[in-house]
């Protein structure tokens, strides 16, 4: 009987992500106040970009955490931590050099957070896979601020020991090594906006599906099928429901079969609180999980044959990101609901 829908192993990563947030925006924080710090023109200006990339980054962090689709609290050890380190940063027991010493083992600590995480990932399965994809992008660029805030410690710190300035050649170390990042994640590390279009959004969910459903279909394991379904029924209860609020009704007025669309979602809503009671060992939850992914692909080739070229024609770039926006805090909104209501 498919009753629980949390997984151990899913709210642990959950805790990480809510982890990693928590520590960007203390990242964040830090950094603001060395810009007001320091007099030092060119670190200043790194310091700059650096702090663009870490609040882009709290955004991709956050559509991440949406598409997981699994929330959870950041530990309390850790927000401990956060505190202390923040009070610190303020003082004026230590300089600057300390203080962005700290940083730089922060920036390693969110680094490495970035890494377990994919690897962990990869273990639990490729839905978890697809959720977290961007995911990667933030890792490569923490990778390259771990090389600049190297540079700019070394500068620092000889003019903290020995009052005269490092020898040349300190930057061009650091854009090499940089580069070597970036040459690793292509294309992804320039990205500069953190908002998808909403059809990328939606894409996502629908290609995250599908793979729940292969994975369901393809295991014999009645623990990994409840684990595989629990997601499927909490992403598809938020999915449809947020695409109720906020895109069909913007599609409406141009769009002659919304009600059919609207219908099919009740349908699918229908078909999976059917599924629940069922024993995920037996032959009669793989028959009506086949039943449920027929109903649930006609309608995301609709969907996407019928609803995507009107937000494509109808929105303008920027009205779709904002809807992207508003899916996204739509989603958030009822995924806290779920969890609110299970626990
Ligand atoms: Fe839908
Ligand atoms: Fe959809």
């Amino acid at each position: 009987m498919v009753e629980t829908l949390d997984d151990t192993k899913r709210l642990a990563i959950a805790t990480k992500l809510s982890e990693m947030k928590a520590l960007q925006n203390l990242l964040i924080s830090n950094n603001r106040q060395f810009i007001q710090d320091c007099t030092d023109d060119e670190i200043r200006q790194r310091l700059q970009n650096m702090v663009e990339d870490d609040e882009k980054n709290l955004g991709v962090l956050d559509t991440v955490i949406v598409q997981y689709g699994v929330k959870a609290e950041a530990k309390e050890t850790t927000q401990k931590m956060i505190e202390e380190v923040q009070k610190l940063m303020k003082g004026s027991e230590l300089t600057l050099f300390e203080k962005v010493s700290q940083q730089e083992l922060l920036k390693h600590r969110q680094t490495m957070a970035g890494l377990l995480i994919h690897k962990a990932a990869q273990i639990i399965g490729a839905d978890v896979e697809a959720a977290i994809t961007p995911l990667n992008t933030v890792n490569f660029e923490n990778r390259a601020h771990q090389e600049q805030l190297k540079g700019i410690l070394e500068i620092l710190g000889v003019r903290e020991l020995t009052g005269l300035e490092p020898h040349q050649g300190i930057w061009a170390r650091v854009q090499d090594a940089v580069a070597a990042f970036t040459g690793v994640a292509g294309s992804v590390v320039s990205r500069t906006d953190d908002e998808m279009s909403i059809r990328d959004l939606l894409l996502m969910d629908h290609t995250k599906a599908d793979t729940l459903f292969a994975e369901i279909l393809g295991s014999d394991d009645p623990e990994k099928i409840q684990e595989y379904f629990g997601q499927l029924y909490k992403d598809i209860k938020v999915h449809g429901t947020a695409e109720e609020q906020v895109v069909y009704p913007a599609i409406r007025s141009d769009y002659e079969h919304t009600q059919e669309i609207y219908k099919q979602t009740d349908e699918v809503m229908e078909m999976l609180d059917e599924i629940t009671p069922l024993d995920p060992a037996s032959s009669e939850f793989k028959a009506a999980i086949e039943r449920l992914r027929t109903a649930v692909r006609n309608h995301i080739n609709q969907e996407e044959s019928d609803i995507f070229p009107r937000l494509r024609n109808n929105f303008s770039d920027e009205q779709q990101k904002q809807m992207a926006t508003e899916f996204k805090t739509a989603k958030s909104r009822l995924q806290d609901e779920m969890a609110a209501a299970t626990h």
